[in-house]
């Protein structure tokens, strides 16, 4: 299959004015597969209302059919068409912050989207991006538009379009060139069909952001990456480079540069530990200071992405960031993405 390539990043702001607009939309509507940005992670949309489209999805990304996708919307009204109901405390963190980088699991009304969009279960995940090239999208196709991070099932998620090309060139219809990703993993997903509400899969909007638009509604449980998952995507292998990846916490400052063949070896980290690593590794800088996980949460993909353009590499070692409540989506990701392997100390 020929991809398109639309390069928009004219129009980021004023996408409304950009000629083939109309040639994007018409593909939506012919049920095609077109990558597009959102603040989160790149997406790989198709009508959720067209069940040969949405198996189109599960088929380019090679992902299992019982893993259910998130419904982009940009207006909420749309969710009247498929979620059965949305309660005042769920309304509440709606308005606080959508459009924004949080999904919610709500009840489904079947009939309306295609059966697989929901992978046969009774929720359904819903998200209003906030990406200006996304909402412009959304509200000239006029369509919930159903759509999972834009990689190869088990691969780290696109933050920018070389890495959507990289792993979907050739398998879909087309790919929107647009910028950086800002947030940079993939959005909080909250389970809203029980109450407290769970916490599925941790994201840029955080527990402590949540607790403070609405007090005591989200279950305090620590996100276990081990325990049985909410969100059914939780439970595979995901997120993991190709080169072997570890977690470490210490550097040791007596590194003996002679033991290793350190031009073999990467480290991950913020630039303000680059001075401790042995001069011929490579080094991948996340952040500026160990601090800062917005930073780091922004970068940590493309990081994993470049891990794997270094030829001949035997491994890789990952600052671990200080075990926040703030980092808890950053240390989600790296765990997998480790496949949870750590060492004490790289010396
Ligand atoms: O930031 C994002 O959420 C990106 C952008 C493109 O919006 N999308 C994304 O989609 O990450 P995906 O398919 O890679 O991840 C969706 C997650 C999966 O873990 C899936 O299992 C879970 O949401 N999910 C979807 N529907 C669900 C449901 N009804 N109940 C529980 N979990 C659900
Ligand atoms: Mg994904």
């Amino acid at each position: 299959m020929k991809t398109t390539i639309w390069d928009v990043r004219d129009y980021t702001n004023n996408l409304a004015d950009y000629p083939k607009l109309s040639e994007i939309v018409d593909i939506y509507r012919q049920g095609g597969l077109i990558s597009l940005p959102t603040e989160t992670v790149y997406g790989l949309g198709a009508d959720a209302t067209n069940e040969q489209a949405v198996q189109g999805i599960y088929q380019a990304k090679g992902r299992p059919s019982d893993n259910p996708l998130i419904v982009h919307i940009y207006d909420a009204e749309q969710m009247d068409d498929f979620v059965a109901h949305v309660s005042e405390a769920t309304q509440k963190l709606m308005d606080a912050f959508w459009p924004g980088p949080i999904t919610f699991i709500l009840p489904l009304k079947r009939g309306y989207l295609c059966e697989s969009v929901s992978g046969g279960l009774d929720s359904i995940a819903v998200r209003m991006p906030s990406h200006p090239v996304a909402r412009a999208l959304l509200k000239e196709v006029a369509l919930p538009i159903a759509a999972p991070s834009a990689n190869l099932s088990g691969r780290p998620s696109p933050t920018t379009f070389e890495h959507v090309y990289h792993d979907l060139n050739g398998r879909i219809n087309g790919i929107i060139h647009s910028t950086q990703s800002e947030a940079g993993l993939e959005s909080t997903v909250l389970d809203c069909t029980t109450f407290p509400f769970r916490i599925a899969r941790p994201g840029t909007i955080t527990r402590s952001m949540l607790d403070d638009i609405l007090p005591n509604a989200i279950d305090n449980m620590h996100f276990d990456n081990d325990e049985k998952p909410i969100a059914p995507g939780m439970k595979y292998k995901h997120y993991a480079p190709e080169t072997p990846l570890k977690i470490f916490h210490t550097l040791s400052y007596q590194i003996n540069v002679t033991q290793r063949d350190w031009s073999r070896i990467a480290f991950i980290l913020p630039s303000s530990m680059t001075s401790l690593v042995p001069e011929n590794a490579h080094i991948i800088e996340l952040s500026e200071s160990e601090g800062d996980i917005e930073a780091a949460n922004h970068n940590l993909y493309a990081a994993l992405h470049q891990l794997d353009q270094i030829a001949q590499i035997d491994c890789a070692y990952i600052y671990g960031y200080p075990d926040n409540a703030e980092a808890e989506a950053l240390h989600n990701r790296m765990v997998k993405a480790a496949n949870h392997q750590y060492v004490k100390e790289v010396w």
